[in-house]
């Protein structure tokens, strides 16, 4: 498979989750594109708007034609999506009839994060298959991660 990993990653959680299922996907014979997502103006947390509209990112409105799997990752904040992943989102083109697998990181309060990511994608005509949610209290371990790999496996 083509598989697109895009990911929000403000202190490196869930960039080590996108990396760990990238090498998981790889190992597995995929071919894995990782796009990171970054705003175009750095703010702190707080600053942005919390639904992420008008938020302007660096990176382009991905075309996800040419991929067979799409997994959109996010940290939580404030129970939600970040917005940079809503905004991300919002742009997605061509997102009818494609899969996609969603993850999240937190340190134990999800709150509705991937129902969000979900209902936006579903109202593109997008389908989920699959999501996971890490809780990390007190550290991102090899445990922790190990779900992840097994995530990657279960969608190989
Ligand atoms: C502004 C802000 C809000 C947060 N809100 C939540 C929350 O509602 N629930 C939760 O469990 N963790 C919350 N967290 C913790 C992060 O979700 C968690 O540390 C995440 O793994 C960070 O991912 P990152 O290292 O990829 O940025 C919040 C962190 C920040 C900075």
């Amino acid at each position: 498979m083509k598989i697109l990993i895009a990911y929000y990653s403000k202190t490196g959680s869930t960039e080590k989750v996108a990396e760990t299922l990238k090498q998981e996907f790889e190992k597995n014979g995929h071919a894995v594109e990782l796009i990171k997502i970054v705003p175009v103006h750095k703010l702190k947390a707080s600053q942005y708007k919390k639904n992420g509209k008008e938020l302007a990112l660096k990176t382009p409105a991905t075309n996800i034609k040419k991929f067979d799997l799409i997994l959109i990752g996010t940290p939580v904040w404030n129970f939600c999506p970040t917005p940079m992943v809503l905004s991300y989102l919002r742009n997605l083109l061509n997102v009818k009839d494609k899969n996609f697998a969603l993850f999240a990181t937190c340190t134990a309060l999800p709150g509705t994060t991937i129902q969000r990511m979900g209902s936006i994608l579903s109202t593109k005509g997008g389908k989920i298959t699959a999501s996971i949610t890490i809780r990390s209290i007190f550290s991102l371990n090899k445990k922790k991660l190990k779900a992840a790999k097994t995530f990657a496996e279960q969608l190989s």
